[in-house]
Formats: C-alpha cells, structure tokens, sequence
C-alpha cells in the first residue's frame, strides 16, 4: 500500500503533558493515531516518525524523497518543533527532495514569541498549516491524499 509520513520533530513526544495551553492534551500516540484512521480512509498507510534530533528528520526526508520517486510516497506531512525556526539543514533537505511537505504547526506561531514567526521551512512547504490545533495533520492529509 502507498504510505504517507507523519514527521514529528523535537519535544512533540511530550505532547498531551507539554504546555497544554499551547498544544493540548492529545499525546502523539493520538495524534499518530488518528491520521493512521484518516490516511487509511484514503486507502494509504501513514508511517509515524518523531525524533528529536535533527538529522534523523533530514535521513526520514531523505527516505521519502526515494519513496516518492518509486511512487511508494505520496508526501510527508511535517511538524518541525522549534527546528523550523533556526534549521537551515531541514530547509536544503527539503528543497533536495521531489516529495511535496506540508508544514503543520499545531499552535499558532504568529501570535507568540517573534522567534517563532519566522519559518525556514515555509518557503520549501508545499503548504503550511498553522494555529489548528491538532486538527492539522489531518487537514494537511485531505490536502495531499484528496485528489
Ligand atoms: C510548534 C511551534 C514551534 O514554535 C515549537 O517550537 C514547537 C511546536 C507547534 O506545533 O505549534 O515545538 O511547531
């Protein structure tokens, strides 16, 4: 079955305890949880990853990149943490790759600190996703799996 991945960047393995004003409290396993059920309705296989190092995200777009060119991966939907605002090395991986991102941020960057309102991945996304929750990821699957 064709796959989608589902990448998450640092300290979104804290979600459901981290901050809940910000992010809720839906843990990642939720989340992972319920784009499976949506990309599954789609008739794809959502492949979950979280790493809070930064090359194992570049090495997991890397992968995708090979994937999409076998047409085994349609896209990658991406919540970069806080390397979103400083990763010049996500953003070069991404422009690297044929395989369309879509950035989601589940708070709303923009109405926080000013070291959040710049993205160095936004100019690379296929489409950004900002300030909905969780509810995100799955908006960000109709994008890429509604065709
Ligand atoms: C975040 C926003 C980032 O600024 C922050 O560093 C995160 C989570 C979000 O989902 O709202 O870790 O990407």
């Amino acid at each position: 079955m064709k796959k989608i991945l589902i990448l998450n960047g640092p300290n979104l393995n804290l979600l459901g305890t981290r901050e809940p004003a910000q992010y809720g409290y839906e843990t990642l396993a939720d989340v992972e949880e319920n784009c499976r059920k949506v990309a599954a309705e789609y008739g794809y296989d959502a492949e979950c990853f979280q790493s809070n190092t930064e090359g194992s995200l570049i090495d997991a777009i890397h992968k995708a990149g090979r994937e999409f060119t076998q047409d085994e991966c349609a896209g990658v939907v991406f919540n970069p943490g806080a390397y979103t605002h400083t990763s010049i090395a996500l953003h070069d991986a991404i422009k690297g790759v044929e395989v369309p991102v879509v950035e989601v941020h589940i708070s709303n960057v923009h109405a926080r600190e000013a070291f959040r309102h710049h993205s160095y991945i936004s100019p690379v996304a296929a489409g950004t996703i900002i300030g909905m929750g969780t509810k995100g990821y799955k908006l960000a699957l109709d994008f890429l799996l509604d065709k």
